[in-house]
Parts: structure tokens; C-alpha cells; sequence
């Protein structure tokens, strides 16, 4: 992560999301330090970058400054160990405009089963689990980050999560989870059994949500 290059120009933010299909999911792939190798076309629309742009870049390319640094890191932590791991992303399309994403991660490896590729399949993420959690969570982190640095959001991240006796990933799964039930709810009351939250829900939530 720290070997990516730095993109020298980069669009201003403007506070309007990219208009996207959202049925769609997003992929790139990349080498161990995040360089993109490959994007599919609707990475290509929904960014605004073509394809030659983003081949070899670094994917912070898209990264938003509303993203907290510690996102990332745990991102980083999770991914280079071949964890299951699923973040919420705001991304910076060229254009300026955001577009907030979740993101399911698989590992490439050689015969010996170490990782060489990361391949990222992302979809959007529910209107509700952005303004009624994440955004709230994420805009506390970063003015945390602003004032102490990432190690004050990174302590108050773990509090947070240990809190709710969750990890990153949990909290993730629990709010999608939570979300699904609720729209299920709304459409049809009667169908609705409650349910646990565990790890074989979890699992089953994001093979399901993914379509793998
Ligand atoms: C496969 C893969 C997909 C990624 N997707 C995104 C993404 O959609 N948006 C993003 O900001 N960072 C993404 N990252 C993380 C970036 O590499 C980078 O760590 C992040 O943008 C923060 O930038 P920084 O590490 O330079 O601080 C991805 C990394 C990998 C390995």
C-alpha cells in the first residue's frame, strides 16, 4: 500500500453521487501493492476514468478524501492475510462526484498459496446503512484523524467496534444484514422469521448479495 504512487492531479471533490446502475458490480484486479491490472467496464463507467488511465495506477486513483485513513488500514491488514473481508468505500469518480461502494474481496495465489492478485467485485450499498451509520462513523473518524492522527481514530474505531463486541467485518455484515430484514419488513411483514446474526449468516448474506 505504501509503494503506490502518489496521482499527481486529482479531481475536486463535488457533493453530487455519479448516477450509476446500481444492479451492476464494479472489479479490478490488482498486484499486491494495489496497482491496477484490470478494470471491467462498468469500473470504467461509473469512475469516469478510461480504461488506459487506470491500467497500472495505483487504486488510491478513486480513493475520496472523506475516507478516513484507518478504513484503509484495516482494509490492508484484512487483505494481506487472505481474510474474508468486506469494507464500505465513498470512491471519487473523475467528474468529482462520489460514489459509496461495498466490497467483496478474492485472493489469486501461486502453487505454493501465497497471494499474488487481489481481485475487489464491488456493488452499492444500501441508502440507509450510508446515512444512518456509516457516514456518522466515518465523518467522526476522520475529524479524529484531522486533529490527533490515525492512531486517536484508530483507538476510537477499536472502542467503537469493542463496544459492540464486533470487528470491522461484523459491523459491516451486521448493518447489510439488519438492512435486508428491514426491507424484507416493509414488503412483506408476515414472511419475515428472526434470525442471529452469525458467521454462517454472514456467508451466506455476501455469497447471496455477490452472486458467487
Ligand atoms: C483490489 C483492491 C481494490 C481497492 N479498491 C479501492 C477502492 O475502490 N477505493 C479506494 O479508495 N481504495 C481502494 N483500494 C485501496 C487503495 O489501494 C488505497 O490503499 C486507498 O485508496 C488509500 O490510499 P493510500 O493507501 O494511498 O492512503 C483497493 C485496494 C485493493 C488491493
Amino acid at each position: 500500500m505504501s509503494e503506490e504512487k502518489e496521482v499527481t492531479k486529482r479531481p475536486i471533490p463535488i457533493d453530487k453521487e455519479v448516477s450509476w446502475d446500481k444492479t451492476q458490480t464494479i472489479m479490478s484486479k490488482t498486484d499486491l501493492y494495489g496497482t491496477i491490472e484490470y478494470a471491467n467496464e462498468v469500473f470504467v463507467d461509473v469512475c469516469g476514468y478510461e480504461d488506459y488511465e487506470l491500467m497500472a495506477q495505483p487504486h488510491n486513483i478513486i480513493r475520496h478524501p472523506d475516507m478516513p485513513k484507518i478504513v484503509f488500514k484495516v482494509l490492508w491488514e484484512n487483505i494481506q492475510k487472505g481474510n474474508q473481508f468486506h469494507g464500505i468505500v465513498k470512491n471519487l469518480a473523475k467528474s468529482g462526484r462520489y460514489y459509496w461502494v461495498i466490497t467483496n474481496f478474492e485472493y489469486s495465489r501461486d502453487e505454493n498459496g501465497n497471494i499474488v492478485n487481489y481481485i475487489a467485485r464491488r456493488k452499492a450499498v444500501p441508502q440507509d446503512v450510508i446515512t444512518k451509520h456509516i457516514e456518522p462513523l466515518y465523518k467522526k473518524l476522520l475529524q479524529i484523524e484531522q486533529v490527533s492522527g490515525i492512531g486517536a481514530s484508530e483507538k476510537y474505531l477499536i472502542g467503537f467496534l469493542e463496544e459492540q463486541g464486533l470487528s470491522y467485518v461484523d459491523l459491516i455484515t451486521k448493518l447489510m444484514v439488519e438492512n435486508e430484514k428491514e426491507q424484507q419488513l416493509q414488503r412483506a411483514p408476515q414472511e419475515v422469521v428472526p434470525v442471529e446474526i452469525e458467521e454462517t449468516e454472514s456467508r451466506g448474506f455476501f455469497s447471496r448479495f455477490f452472486g458467487r
